[in-house]
Protein backbone atom coordinates (compact mmCIF):
# COMPACT_ATOMS: atom_id res chain seq x y z
CA UNK A 1 0.00 0.00 0.00
CA UNK A 2 1.51 3.38 -1.09
CA UNK A 3 0.50 6.20 0.89
CA UNK A 4 0.24 9.79 -0.21
CA UNK A 5 -0.49 12.52 1.93
CA UNK A 6 -1.07 15.98 0.11
CA UNK A 7 0.28 19.46 1.99
CA UNK A 8 -2.25 21.90 0.43
CA UNK A 9 -4.37 24.98 1.41
CA UNK A 10 -6.64 24.28 -1.00
CA UNK A 11 -8.22 20.62 0.30
CA UNK A 12 -11.14 20.93 -2.11
CA UNK A 13 -9.45 20.89 -5.34
CA UNK A 14 -8.90 16.99 -5.02
CA UNK A 15 -12.49 16.34 -4.03
CA UNK A 16 -14.08 15.37 -7.62
CA UNK A 17 -10.82 14.06 -9.24
CA UNK A 18 -9.95 11.68 -6.34
CA UNK A 19 -13.85 10.75 -6.14
CA UNK A 20 -13.96 9.58 -9.75
CA UNK A 21 -12.26 7.06 -11.69
CA UNK A 22 -10.03 4.40 -11.15
CA UNK A 23 -8.16 6.33 -8.38
CA UNK A 24 -10.83 5.79 -5.93
CA UNK A 25 -11.25 2.37 -7.14
CA UNK A 26 -7.17 1.88 -6.30
CA UNK A 27 -8.26 3.12 -2.89
CA UNK A 28 -11.49 1.22 -2.28
CA UNK A 29 -9.07 -1.80 -3.72
CA UNK A 30 -6.60 -0.91 -0.80
CA UNK A 31 -3.98 -0.19 -3.30
CA UNK A 32 -3.22 3.56 -2.46
CA UNK A 33 -4.29 5.60 -0.02
CA UNK A 34 -4.51 9.73 -0.66
CA UNK A 35 -5.21 12.03 2.41
CA UNK A 36 -5.17 16.21 2.28
CA UNK A 37 -3.47 18.11 4.95
CA UNK A 38 -4.97 22.13 4.89
CA UNK A 39 -2.06 23.77 5.71
CA UNK A 40 -3.61 25.88 7.88
CA UNK A 41 -4.45 23.54 10.32
CA UNK A 42 -0.53 24.23 11.41
CA UNK A 43 -0.65 27.91 11.64
CA UNK A 44 -0.67 29.13 15.24
CA UNK A 45 -2.53 32.65 14.78
CA UNK A 46 -6.59 33.49 14.70
CA UNK A 47 -6.26 34.87 10.87
CA UNK A 48 -4.31 31.27 9.68
CA UNK A 49 -1.69 33.05 8.12
CA UNK A 50 0.26 30.53 5.83
CA UNK A 51 1.93 33.30 3.75
CA UNK A 52 4.30 36.41 4.28
CA UNK A 53 5.86 39.09 2.63
CA UNK A 54 9.70 38.22 0.61
CA UNK A 55 12.31 39.29 2.47
CA UNK A 56 14.54 41.78 0.90
CA UNK A 57 11.55 43.61 -1.39
CA UNK A 58 9.10 42.38 -4.45
CA UNK A 59 5.71 41.48 -5.49
CA UNK A 60 3.70 38.47 -4.00
CA UNK A 61 3.59 36.40 -0.84
CA UNK A 62 5.80 33.74 0.29
CA UNK A 63 4.75 30.40 1.82
CA UNK A 64 6.27 30.74 5.48
CA UNK A 65 8.65 27.49 6.37
CA UNK A 66 6.95 27.01 9.99
CA UNK A 67 3.64 25.47 9.22
CA UNK A 68 4.58 23.12 6.72
CA UNK A 69 7.84 22.09 8.99
CA UNK A 70 4.98 21.42 11.62
CA UNK A 71 2.83 19.99 9.10
CA UNK A 72 6.01 17.33 7.57
CA UNK A 73 6.84 16.38 11.06
CA UNK A 74 2.97 15.43 12.50
CA UNK A 75 2.55 13.79 8.62
CA UNK A 76 5.88 11.59 8.98
CA UNK A 77 4.31 10.17 12.41
CA UNK A 78 0.92 8.82 10.48
CA UNK A 79 2.89 6.06 8.81
CA UNK A 80 6.23 4.49 10.12
CA UNK A 81 8.50 3.75 7.28
CA UNK A 82 12.30 3.06 7.03
CA UNK A 83 13.60 6.53 5.67
CA UNK A 84 14.46 4.72 2.19
CA UNK A 85 10.47 4.04 1.91
CA UNK A 86 9.75 7.61 2.18
CA UNK A 87 9.84 10.68 -0.02
CA UNK A 88 9.24 14.28 0.81
CA UNK A 89 8.57 16.16 -2.83
CA UNK A 90 8.26 19.84 -3.52
CA UNK A 91 6.45 20.91 -6.38
CA UNK A 92 7.40 23.80 -7.90
CA UNK A 93 8.36 25.17 -11.21
CA UNK A 94 11.96 25.12 -10.92
CA UNK A 95 12.28 21.59 -9.68
CA UNK A 96 13.47 18.54 -12.06
CA UNK A 97 10.80 17.42 -14.45
CA UNK A 98 9.10 14.77 -13.45
CA UNK A 99 8.96 11.48 -16.04
CA UNK A 100 7.99 7.80 -16.53
CA UNK A 101 11.29 6.68 -14.56
CA UNK A 102 10.99 8.88 -11.44
CA UNK A 103 7.26 8.24 -11.49
CA UNK A 104 8.34 4.31 -11.55
CA UNK A 105 11.46 5.09 -8.30
CA UNK A 106 8.38 6.52 -6.71
CA UNK A 107 5.43 3.45 -6.85
CA UNK A 108 8.19 1.20 -5.23
CA UNK A 109 8.01 3.17 -1.98
CA UNK A 110 5.45 3.45 0.56
CA UNK A 111 4.95 6.90 1.54
CA UNK A 112 5.19 10.13 -0.53
CA UNK A 113 4.19 13.40 1.27
CA UNK A 114 3.51 16.23 -1.28
CA UNK A 115 4.19 19.88 -0.21
CA UNK A 116 2.05 21.87 -3.17
CA UNK A 117 3.45 25.66 -3.64
CA UNK A 118 1.23 28.23 -3.83
CA UNK A 119 0.99 32.22 -4.53
CA UNK A 120 4.25 33.33 -6.09
CA UNK A 121 6.90 30.74 -3.97
CA UNK A 122 7.52 28.71 -0.85
CA UNK A 123 10.39 29.98 1.84
CA UNK A 124 13.61 28.31 0.14
CA UNK A 125 14.42 26.22 3.43
CA UNK A 126 11.64 24.01 2.76
CA UNK A 127 13.25 23.32 -0.55
CA UNK A 128 16.76 23.09 1.27
CA UNK A 129 16.04 21.41 4.37
CA UNK A 130 12.19 19.80 4.38
CA UNK A 131 11.87 18.10 0.59
CA UNK A 132 13.89 15.28 -0.50
CA UNK A 133 12.58 16.07 -4.33
CA UNK A 134 11.90 18.95 -6.06
CA UNK A 135 9.60 18.59 -8.99
CA UNK A 136 8.42 20.29 -11.78
CA UNK A 137 5.76 18.91 -14.19
CA UNK A 138 6.96 20.47 -17.44
CA UNK A 139 8.33 24.26 -17.91
CA UNK A 140 5.18 26.43 -17.43
CA UNK A 141 4.11 28.35 -15.11
CA UNK A 142 0.82 27.23 -12.74
CA UNK A 143 -0.82 28.68 -9.79
CA UNK A 144 0.28 25.81 -7.41
CA UNK A 145 1.42 22.79 -6.94
CA UNK A 146 -2.32 20.70 -6.78
CA UNK A 147 -2.75 19.96 -10.27
CA UNK A 148 1.32 18.55 -10.19
CA UNK A 149 0.33 16.40 -7.48
CA UNK A 150 -2.49 15.07 -9.19
CA UNK A 151 -0.76 14.52 -12.33
CA UNK A 152 2.21 12.48 -10.36
CA UNK A 153 -0.37 10.19 -8.27
CA UNK A 154 -2.20 9.52 -11.28
CA UNK A 155 1.54 8.40 -13.45
CA UNK A 156 2.72 6.00 -10.03
CA UNK A 157 -0.54 4.49 -9.24
CA UNK A 158 -1.31 3.18 -12.40
CA UNK A 159 2.10 1.73 -12.27
CA UNK A 160 1.22 0.03 -8.99
CA UNK A 161 -0.15 -3.89 -9.86
CA UNK A 162 -3.74 -4.18 -9.57
CA UNK A 163 -4.80 -0.54 -10.06
CA UNK A 164 -5.74 -1.20 -13.88
CA UNK A 165 -7.78 -3.67 -14.87
CA UNK A 166 -5.35 -5.73 -17.11
CA UNK A 167 -1.29 -6.14 -15.95
CA UNK A 168 -0.29 -8.16 -18.95
CA UNK A 169 -1.00 -5.06 -20.90
CA UNK A 170 1.22 -2.82 -18.52
CA UNK A 171 3.65 -5.79 -18.35
CA UNK A 172 3.80 -6.05 -22.37
CA UNK A 173 4.33 -2.09 -22.88
CA UNK A 174 7.80 -1.93 -20.84
CA UNK A 175 10.72 -2.03 -22.04
CA UNK A 176 14.01 -3.47 -20.60
CA UNK A 177 15.25 0.47 -20.19
CA UNK A 178 11.84 1.14 -18.28
CA UNK A 179 9.95 2.45 -20.52
CA UNK A 180 6.80 2.73 -21.73
CA UNK A 181 5.95 1.98 -25.73
CA UNK A 182 3.36 4.12 -27.11
CA UNK A 183 2.09 3.13 -30.45
CA UNK A 184 -0.69 4.05 -32.87
CA UNK A 185 -3.70 2.30 -32.24
CA UNK A 186 -7.27 1.90 -34.39
CA UNK A 187 -10.80 0.05 -33.66
CA UNK A 188 -13.88 -0.31 -35.61
CA UNK A 189 -15.04 0.65 -38.35
CA UNK A 190 -11.94 0.03 -40.96
CA UNK A 191 -13.22 3.08 -42.70
CA UNK A 192 -14.72 5.72 -40.93
CA UNK A 193 -16.81 8.03 -42.99
CA UNK A 194 -19.57 10.77 -42.17
CA UNK A 195 -19.79 12.75 -45.24
CA UNK A 196 -18.94 12.65 -48.94
CA UNK A 197 -15.03 12.55 -49.98
CA UNK A 198 -14.31 11.43 -46.43
CA UNK A 199 -12.89 7.80 -46.15
CA UNK A 200 -10.48 7.41 -42.74
CA UNK A 201 -8.87 4.05 -42.94
CA UNK A 202 -7.81 1.95 -41.10
CA UNK A 203 -3.71 0.56 -42.50
CA UNK A 204 -4.13 -2.31 -44.17
CA UNK A 205 -1.30 -4.28 -42.58
CA UNK A 206 -3.33 -4.51 -38.81
CA UNK A 207 -6.02 -5.78 -40.62
CA UNK A 208 -3.72 -8.62 -42.38
CA UNK A 209 -3.48 -11.02 -39.55
CA UNK A 210 0.66 -10.81 -40.36
CA UNK A 211 1.96 -10.88 -36.54
CA UNK A 212 5.45 -9.85 -37.85
CA UNK A 213 4.05 -7.35 -40.13
CA UNK A 214 2.02 -6.21 -37.40
CA UNK A 215 4.61 -6.01 -34.95
CA UNK A 216 7.07 -4.17 -37.63
CA UNK A 217 4.62 -1.43 -38.49
CA UNK A 218 4.19 -1.34 -34.77
CA UNK A 219 8.01 -0.67 -34.14
CA UNK A 220 7.49 2.13 -36.57
CA UNK A 221 5.16 4.03 -35.48
CA UNK A 222 6.21 3.58 -31.93
CA UNK A 223 7.27 6.45 -29.14
CA UNK A 224 9.51 5.09 -26.44
CA UNK A 225 8.54 7.40 -23.22
N1 LIG B 1 4.08 25.10 -9.50
C1 LIG B 1 3.86 26.04 -10.42
N2 LIG B 1 4.17 25.62 -11.65
C2 LIG B 1 4.61 24.34 -11.51
C3 LIG B 1 5.07 23.35 -12.41
N3 LIG B 1 5.17 23.56 -13.72
N4 LIG B 1 5.44 22.16 -11.89
C4 LIG B 1 5.38 21.93 -10.58
N5 LIG B 1 4.94 22.81 -9.68
C5 LIG B 1 4.55 24.01 -10.14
Amino acid sequence: MLRFDIITIFPEIFDSYLGASLINRAQKKKLIKVKLHDLRKWTPDRHKTVDDRPYGGGIGMVLKVEPIYKAVRDIKKLKRVDKRKRKIILFTPRGKQFDQKTAYSLSKLSHVIMICGRYEGVDERVARHIADMKLSIGNYVLMGGELPSMVVIETVARLIPRVLGKPKLLKERITKEKGFIEYSQYTRPEIFSSKKKMNWKVPKVLLSGNHKKIQEWREKHKKVI
